[in-house]
């Protein structure tokens, strides 16, 4: 019977804790026997979960066991070779093991002296971060929990630098209230809108810009969209471009956005989620965009840089703007500053914070610049192998082709050809269902011009050209029983 008092003694842990390896490790030796989805029932799912509440302790041996037996099939396996759905995101090995070190030490950076060398190790990764990313070091950064928490914290600092009164005080509804308005593509992520709603600026104030035949913002659009609203005395806040779009992985042109903001004195934020970290991949040939024009710049190493969730990095070049919005220091929070620390809780509303920095600098030490170079050219070389499977095929497309490892496939058979959009459409839904349900391989799907595309996204650590073929092979089988 466990004791009622007190932690598992330190040498139970360590048990425990090699069992857990153990099964981790069968678990990653025979990954590619496991399904990476299957289809589930919601309700009985529920009834095999929804068990009482236990009065008594359990043993940790059962609960590892029904962990693996009763939560672990229903999972999708985010960090399964063969899932590509979204933009997949991949846990390598030593990023698993910081997690655990970080539980096991749980310490709290929202103040510089609540925990110094994890405060220190923050900036040291973000610098970093920032050099594989083209962004200036010598901005303002922090790691927060998301990409679209990032985003709306940055254009909160924006909001704030554009009104001429002090929203902090007044709020956005106060006697000197202004339309604020933010500019961003027809392509751009859901995130920005959230942002518009969470700040009070209101989605009418987004304004969507519509994207070229490469689903790039069209600038001319944005010029005259800024113009017309600065003419009607409305308040442009903030232009978002994205590197990296989520459906197609197109990227905006930053420079020419960039100078656009620049002649009317409105803040741009990069959106480089998904495309800033791969900058520095030597298949990239430099074609990424140069993000060291943004105000404010957001990366994801969870989406890349096989760091598992969460991890994601705010930069502020406009230094001090996050915190002229943020920084509130009631007397319990107050701190003695020398030798340059700051604290993080400045930068962000966030008060308490986990070591996020700990897996990021466990992950770059282990694999390096190069590893991580290769790494992320091996994913670009397998995106490559799919289009060109798709293109030695008849009855595939790959529409909106990108340099990053995204993939859009739509199977347009030749027996179908006089189909109309719509039954294509219906087709391609089946497909993406008849594969994943097969627990073979895991897409996702987007709706773009061209119509209803699969969307396949390569960043899983141990995705092997083999497994391109047997993605493959299982698209066109599930294409086959689908039609
Ligand atoms: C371009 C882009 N920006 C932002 C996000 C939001 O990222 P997160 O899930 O980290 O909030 C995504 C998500 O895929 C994205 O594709």
């Amino acid at each position: 019977m466990p004791e009622t008092t007190g932690d598992w003694a330190p040498a139970d842990f360590e048990r425990h804790g090699r069992e857990l390896l153990a099964t981790i490790r069968q678990h990653f030796e025979g990954v590619r026997d496991v399904p990476v989805a299957r289809p589930y029932d919601a309700a009985e799912l529920m009834g095999r979960l929804h068990t009482a509440l236990p009065e008594m302790g359990e043993e940790f041996p059962r609960i590892l066991t029904d962990t693996w037996e009763k939560v672990v099939p229903d999972l999708v396996h985010w960090n399964h070779p063969a899932f590509h759905g979204y933009f997949s995101t991949c846990a390598s090995f030593p990023g698993m093991l910081a997690e655990t070190m970080t539980a096991a030490l749980n310490v709290n950076s929202m103040l510089w002296k609540t925990s110094p060398s994890a405060s220190a190790l923050e900036q040291v990764v973000l610098r970093w971060l920032a050099e594989l990313a083209g962004y200036p070091g010598e901005s303002d950064g922090l790691l927060v929990g998301g990409a679209s928490l990032a985003t709306l914290y940055a254009l909160g600092a924006a909001r704030d630098a554009a009104l001429d009164y002090d929203v902090r005080e007044e709020g956005m509804s106060g006697p000197h209230a202004k339309v604020a308005r933010l500019y961003t593509s027809d392509q751009a992520h859901s995130s920005v809108e959230k942002a518009a709603i969470t700040l009070g600026i209101g989605l009418r104030n987004v304004v969507k810009i519509p994207s070229d035949d490469q689903y790039r913002m069209r600038l001319d659009l944005l010029e005259q969209a800024i113009a017309h609203d600065v003419a009607s005395g409305f308040v442009p806040v903030a232009v978002v471009a994205t590197v990296g779009t989520t459906s197609v992985a197109a990227a905006d042109s930053l420079e020419p956005i960039s100078a656009i903001c620049r002649r009317f004195g409105v803040w741009l934020h990069v959106d480089a989620a998904y495309g800033g970290l791969y900058a520095f991949a030597s298949r990239m040939d430099g074609a990424v965009e140069d993000v060291s024009v943004g105000d404010s710049l957001v990366v994801n190493p969870q989406k890349a840089l096989f760091v598992p969730l969460d991890s994601t990095a705010l930069y502020c070049r406009r230094r001090g703007a996050l915190a002229n919005t943020y920084r509130l220091v009631p007397e319990y929070l107050t701190s003695v500053h020398t030798g340059g620390t700051f604290d993080f809780m400045d930068l962000s509303p966030q008060l308490g914070r986990g070591f996020r920095a700990l897996k990021l600098w466990w992950v770059l030490r282990s694999f390096g610049r190069e590893g991580l170079r290769s790494r992320l050219d091996h994913a670009i070389e397998l995106a490559d192998r799919l289009r060109e499977l798709a293109a030695g095929h008849p009855d595939w497309q790959s529409p909106a082709p990108s340099r990053y490892p995204l993939v859009c496939l739509r199977y347009a058979p030749g027996d179908r050809a006089g189909a109309d959009a719509e039954v294509l459409d219906g087709l391609n839904a089946r497909i993406v269902k008849e594969l994943n349900d097969s627990g073979e391989a895991y897409v996702s799907h987007s709706v773009i011009r061209d119509g209803y595309v699969i969307r396949v996204s390569l960043a899983n650590i141990h995705t092997t050209r083999e497994d391109i073929e047997r993605l493959w092979a299982a698209l066109n089988r599930a294409a086959k029983s689908s039609r």
